[in-house]
């Protein structure tokens, strides 16, 4: 059979380990395939660091556009990243008749409504098993691998450069800053690593991976969004002490009134799998009713463990390329016309646990206050801890650390409580406020 002809679009990290794992594999690849996958042409604006990576063995161009329309290219991978020019390449990739694969979730959070349509009118393909979790086949998992499955909730730890960055924090101590410089470093970070500490990445994964597991479609526009930049060493300290680790996570549930679609840093039990993925390791746990929990985890960023996922969407097209479109798996694993219009719930009507911080006076009644204005939002408390005030602010100290768990309550009501909270004089500072999750 006649090898599939592959254009690159982006000859960096991702780009390069493609390239590398197609030539070491090449034979056992084609030994699934049926078919020789092979790199003819590449784009990059450095093409002699393009040309560093793939030698004479594929033609190099500095414009993207020769790639996207090459007549003899077959399938275009995006690996450029960004919004703008890789939205237009990648529909003008369509509209040539061309299969895509991109790992470019940013692009696919924002623009896959219009894409995915494209690419349904025009019978071709778009692929992205690498856009979520990197090397971690989880696309796969949540679209075919429990497809006989009602979805009912998901979390991950789906960026790896925050999980890294919490686990140095909280294993050697080490400064915020320094680790992320060391994640960039280590080629785990996004060109703009705001999007990393700021839970955006993980959002645009969580986007996707919702619209999959739920037949609904990617409302990124609509998903809660918190980084890890607020949160402070102390508590990271206290969760431990509780029996938690604090995990930026990607939570995304189907209930009765809706979706709920979230990114915050969030209390896990410790003795839970997820709690214990470290580094710039990377762990989906999904629930559905027929398998009940399935934990996939694996790395979640760098060169060949990205790569490995868009080859494996390679051998998938190779598979399914000539087939009628009717006759291949749905982009988001349900057909289109099936899409749920299940609305994404705004954070006021989520049903969670907290884990709150006071900063308050160390003197008779403050406890007794703060219980009060809890019972009457009728949010039951789970576990208190108060830190001696000597171990707080030193010697002669009159004001400790006061650390509440509570039971589930709608984040309205527990908006209200620390809004009257904040206001008792014998509150002294911002009340600190981190999700729970139990992940049963
Ligand atoms: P890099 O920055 O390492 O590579 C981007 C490549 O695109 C470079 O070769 C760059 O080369 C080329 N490029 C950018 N703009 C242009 C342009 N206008 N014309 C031609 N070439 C261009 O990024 P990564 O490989 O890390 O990431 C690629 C995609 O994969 C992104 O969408 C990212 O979010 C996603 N991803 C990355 C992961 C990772 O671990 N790195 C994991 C999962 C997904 P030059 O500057 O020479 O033009
Ligand atoms: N910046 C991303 C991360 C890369 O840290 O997880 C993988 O998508």
């Amino acid at each position: 059979m006649e090898a599939i002809r592959i254009g690159l679009l982006g000859v960096g990290t991702v780009g390069a380990g493609v390239f590398q794992v197609l030539a070491r594999n090449g034979g056992e690849i084609e030994r699934r395939s049926g078919r020789r996958l092979q790199v003819t042409q590449v784009a990059r604006r450095d093409t002699a660091a393009a040309k560093a990576v793939v030698g004479d063995a594929a033609g190099i161009s500095s414009d993207p556009w020769r790639v996207v329309n090459d007549p003899n290219i077959d399938v275009v991978v995006e690996l450029m990243g960004g919004y703008t020019l890789a939205k237009d390449l990648v529909l003008k990739a369509i509209a040539n008749g061309k299969h895509v694969v991109t790992a470019n979730k940013a692009l696919l959070a924002v623009h896959g409504g219009e894409i995915f349509e494209a690419a349904r009118r025009q019978g071709v393909v778009v692929a992205f098993e690498a856009a979520v979790a990197g090397g971690i086949p989880i696309i796969k998992t949540l679209r075919e691998g429990m497809s006989a499955n009602r979805v009912d909730w998901l979390a991950g730890i789906i960026n790896g450069t925050t999980n890294f960055i919490l686990s140095e924090m909280r294993d050697k101590g080490l400064a915020f800053d320094a680790v992320l410089a060391e994640a960039q470093r280590l080629g785990y970070a996004e060109a703009d690593p705001t999007f990393d500490i700021e839970g955006v990445d993980a959002a645009h994964k969580l986007s996707l991976m919702s619209a999959i597991a739920f037949g609904v479609p990617v409302q990124f526009d609509q998903c809660y969004t918190e980084g890890i930049t607020q949160l402070q060493t102390q508590d990271i300290r206290y969760a431990e002490q509780l029996g938690y680790r604090i995990k930026l996570l990607g939570i995304t549930k189907r209930v009765e009134s809706g979706v709920e679609l979230r990114v915050h840093p969030t209390l896990v039990p410790s003795e839970r799998l997820i709690a214990n993925v470290e580094g710039p390791m990377n762990a989906v746990v999904a629930h559905g009713d027929a398998v009940g929990t399935v934990l996939s985890y694996g790395q979640g960023a760098g060169s060949e463990p990205t790569a490995s996922a868009v080859v494996a969407d390679l051998v998938d097209l190779s598979r399914v390329m000539d087939a009628d479109a009717a006759h291949r798996v749905p982009v988001l694993g349900f057909q289109p016309a099936h899409l749920s219009d299940a609305a994404v719930l705004p954070m006021s009507e989520i049903v969670t646990s907290y884990y709150l911080r006071l900063r308050v006076k160390d003197e008779a009644g403050v406890l007794a206050q703060l219980t009060a204005i809890l019972a009457e939002s009728n949010i039951s408390i789970d576990a208190l801890l108060q830190r001696e005030a000597a171990e707080v602010g030193g010697e002669d100290s009159h004001q400790t650390d006061l650390i509440v768990l509570t039971h589930d309550t709608r984040e309205g009501l527990m908006n209200q409580a620390l809004a009257r909270m904040a206001s008792l004089p014998s509150v002294l500072a911002p009340i600190t406020r981190i999700r729970k999750e139990n992940l049963a």
